[in-house]
């Protein structure tokens, strides 16, 4: 497939061992909570991996070393609830960042995304944006997601996410083929409501506690 370039698995060990028991259903919402900021940290690790650095040189105590800091500036975009649970994980790399907030829901009807709150940084233009949910299941909140960034500027654009499913990656590759995925599983497929099975449930419910 096509859109298979444009996803990036993180396959690391740890990564791996956090999602298995984060989708365990007895996995209480303090507990999955923690999950998804160290999840989050490992993955952003991860993602940021060939970021450019700049050369400088420091005074260190006992002389004059190279060093290279990171070139590129980062904007995360949280979407808003589920996206929230990541975003403290990956400050806690790049507590430089700014942060942009998108609010969107799926309407439980129609799949389809509403966005309901827009409140990026100015000038996102000049930095990476990094959008980042829990879940790209069908795909619609992702790409309403992208067309906020991009319609705010933004050029360069990754998405984030745990757990993805195919039919998720296929529309946000139809739409927006310049976007990489960096997801830490590629699930079967979606159940009639729309979630991804086996997945992990409705993660902005078992973040907050409110299944
Ligand atoms: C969930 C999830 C994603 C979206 C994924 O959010 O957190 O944002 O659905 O589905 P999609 O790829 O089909 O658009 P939800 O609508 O449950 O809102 P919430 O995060 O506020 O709970």
């Amino acid at each position: 497939m096509p859109q298979d370039d444009h996803v990036r698995l993180i396959s690391h060990p740890l990564v791996q061992h956090k999602l298995t028991i984060a989708r365990d259903a007895k996995t209480p919402p303090h507990e999955f909570r923690r999950l998804l900021t160290e999840l989050a940290l490992l993955m952003a690790f991860e993602l940021t991996r060939e970021h450019e650095t700049e050369e400088i040189e420091v005074q260190t105590p006992l002389g004059i070393s190279k060093g290279h800091l990171l070139a590129t500036e980062i904007t995360l975009v949280p979407i808003l609830r589920a996206g929230l649970g990541m975003a403290d994980g990956i400050l806690r790399l790049v507590p430089q960042a700014r942060v942009g907030h998108l609010g969107i829901y799926r309407d439980e009807n129609t799949l389809e995304p509403v966005v309901y709150y827009n409140k990026l940084p100015p000038d996102i233009g000049r930095t990476e944006v990094i959008v980042i949910d829990p879940m790209l299941a069908t795909g619609g909140s992702g790409v309403a997601a992208v067309d906020a960034v991009k319609k705010a500027g933004a050029k360069c654009i990754k998405l984030l996410c745990l757990v993805a499913a195919p039919d998720g990656i296929a529309r946000l590759y139809k739409s927006h083929p310049d976007v990489l995925v960096y997801t830490a599983a590629v699930d079967s497929h979606l159940d009639e409501r729309g979630f991804i099975v086996p997945g992990l449930g409705d993660a902005g419910d078992r973040i907050f506690g409110t299944e």
